[in-house]
């Protein structure tokens, strides 16, 4: 009686803590390469899920998950990277081929490192909860990418395979190619199906879906695939939950895109059916090896947010599909704050002093769209302290945050363009509205507030030379220099002169 007991207990934890990758191996298509930095995808690993790199002194940490099969340990990254800035440099695959992503090689287009390879994501751009435990996930900005070359285990050729994503619906864009699965081993477009990953977002130079998008499709190289042998599958639906589950497969002359919302409801098959007829697609010429973020050939103009992603060996059944989104929205993903450190109120007036010891008498200032920083004092004119006066907003392109609205030029914004501060006028684009959103964390060294940027978390406000950036820890700018860094990015923001 009792061993029957324990064998009943044992069947029911072992089934209601099995992950993704235990259920694709009960249906017969085990994962070959499983990808995340918020959980464990094996009810039993215990390993490093990513790796963070810090900003202060180049070290590294791996992050493994709370207990096995459990959710990240994202009190160990913080800790480690307080009062500095962190990177996500490995993505470890817990599928024990070995096949972890790493900082994408520049390909057919280079990246905007000085070496040609494409940045690393922010530790910290996309903080959620899983069933209330916080854990970050991977904050694509463009230029950002993750690739592994040299995979084992993944489909070649015609071979089949599956794959889902977990990904944040509404952070996206047009360009190409916000990807994640099968690509060419050369970081090159090597030709028609040597490609089958699930892209998201808004590119519609190939294929469409019904609605304004964002949509799922497969990027089966030289063209994103709604459907067959039509641009536009109107069955394709435009998905933008918060978070969403991405799945596309394929097999020989057959492949499929499904989707659906990862925090409740099950998955609605938006595509099933023949490979297009153009061709190189049928046979496929599955080259197997990963991207995250990019395009096959490294294009790398989209943006993203991946929380977890895996790819399988085989054709998974649309059952255990189901299964697999069962156990992603019993996971239970669920924001939180993007912001910390002093709160800044929709609504008020502020000023934001400079904390560098050259510059404390110095405020984030404007003189038509260029922005700076002067030395203000509540003697100075009403002109001088109005242009280093804001109204905080609701962040224009993300409600969680902030924008900054000019006091003496309502409707202007402060916006970064190309990495510098400007003040411009709301044109109403989701482009505009991105790039004039920032999130506040608590000051780097320690007083006032770092302003984040919103769409390049790796990005702060600084100043440098007087001048306004948004600048990363070390990046390849000079105004990127760290030299200062801390001092430069954080800000004392008060109420506003005017
Ligand atoms: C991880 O799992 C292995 C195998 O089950 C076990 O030997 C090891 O002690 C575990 N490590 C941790 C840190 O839990
Ligand atoms: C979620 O957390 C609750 C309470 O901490 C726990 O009882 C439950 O098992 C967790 N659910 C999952 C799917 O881990
Ligand atoms: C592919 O299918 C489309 C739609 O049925 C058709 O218009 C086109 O001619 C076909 N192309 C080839 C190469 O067979
Ligand atoms: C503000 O007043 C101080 C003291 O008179 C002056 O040095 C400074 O240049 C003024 N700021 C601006 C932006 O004109």
């Amino acid at each position: 009686m009792r061993s029957l007991l324990a064998f009943v207990l044992l069947a029911t934890t072992s089934l209601a803590l099995a992950g993704p990758c235990d259920i694709y191996a009960s249906g017969g298509t085990p994962c070959v390469a499983a990808h995340s930095t918020t959980r464990a995808l094996f009810s039993s690993f215990n390993g490093s899920l990513y790796q963070v790199k810090r900003g202060s002194d180049g070290a590294t940490l791996n992050i493994g998950p709370l207990s096995a099969g459990g959710v990240a340990n994202a009190a160990a990254q913080d800790s480690f990277c307080a009062h500095t800035t962190c990177v996500i440099t490995t993505i470890f695959d817990q599928s024990g081929h070995n096949n972890h992503l790493t900082q994408a090689p520049p390909g057919g287009f280079q990246g905007p490192e000085s070496n040609g390879f494409d940045n690393l994501a922010s530790a910290t751009g996309a903080p959620v909860t899983l069933n209330g435990s916080k854990a970050y996930g991977v904050f694509i900005s463009p230029g950002t990418g993750y690739r592994n070359n040299a995979a084992t285990g993944t489909a070649k050729g015609d071979a089949a395979q599956g794959m889902y994503a977990v990904l944040d619906g509404t952070h996206f864009n047009g360009a190409c190619c916000f990807d994640y699965g099968n690509a060419e081993t050369s970081s090159r477009d090597t030709g028609n199906g040597h490609m089958e990953a699930i892209y998201f977002g808004t590119e519609t130079t190939w294929g469409t879906g019904s609605g304004n998008g964002p949509w799922i499709m497969a990027d089966l190289e030289n063209g994103l695939f709604s459907g067959v042998n039509v641009k536009q599958n109107t069955g394709d639906q435009t998905i933008n939950d918060r978070f969403v589950t991405a799945v596309v497969k394929g097999q020989p002359n057959n492949w499929a895109i499904r989707g659906g919302n990862a925090a409740s409801g099950s998955l609605t098959t938006f595509f099933n059916g023949p490979r297009p007829n153009a061709s190189g697609y049928n046979p496929m010429s599955k080259e197997g090896a990963i991207i995250l973020g990019i395009g096959g050939d490294n294009s790398n103009g989209a943006q993203g947010t991946f929380y977890e992603g895996v790819m399988t060996s085989g054709f998974p059944s649309d059952a255990t599909e189901n299964s697999v989104q069962a156990n992603i929205v019993a996971a239970k993903y669920a924001t939180t704050s993007l912001t910390s450190g002093p709160a800044l109120n929709v609504g008020s007036h502020v000023s934001l002093r400079a904390t560098t010891a050259c510059c404390t008498t110095r405020f984030i200032s404007h003189q038509g769209s260029t922005v700076n920083t002067q030395v203000v004092s509540s003697s100075n004119t009403t002109t001088v302290k109005q242009q280093a006066s804001w109204v905080v907003r609701t962040g224009l392109g993300n409600s969680a945050c902030v924008s900054f609205e000019s006091v003496d030029t309502p409707g202007s914004f402060l916006r970064h363009f190309n990495f510098q501060l400007m003040l411009n006028a709301n044109d109403g684009s989701k482009l505009f509205g991105e790039d004039a959103t920032f999130c506040p964390q608590a000051g780097l060294n320690g007083q006032g507030n770092s302003i984040n940027s919103w769409s390049f978390p790796t990005r702060f406000f600084r100043h440098f030379n007087n001048q306004l950036f948004i600048a990363s820890n070390g990046g390849v700018h000079d105004f990127d220099s760290a030299t200062l860094f801390n001092d430069d990015v954080s800000f004392v923001i008060s109420s506003g002169f005017a």
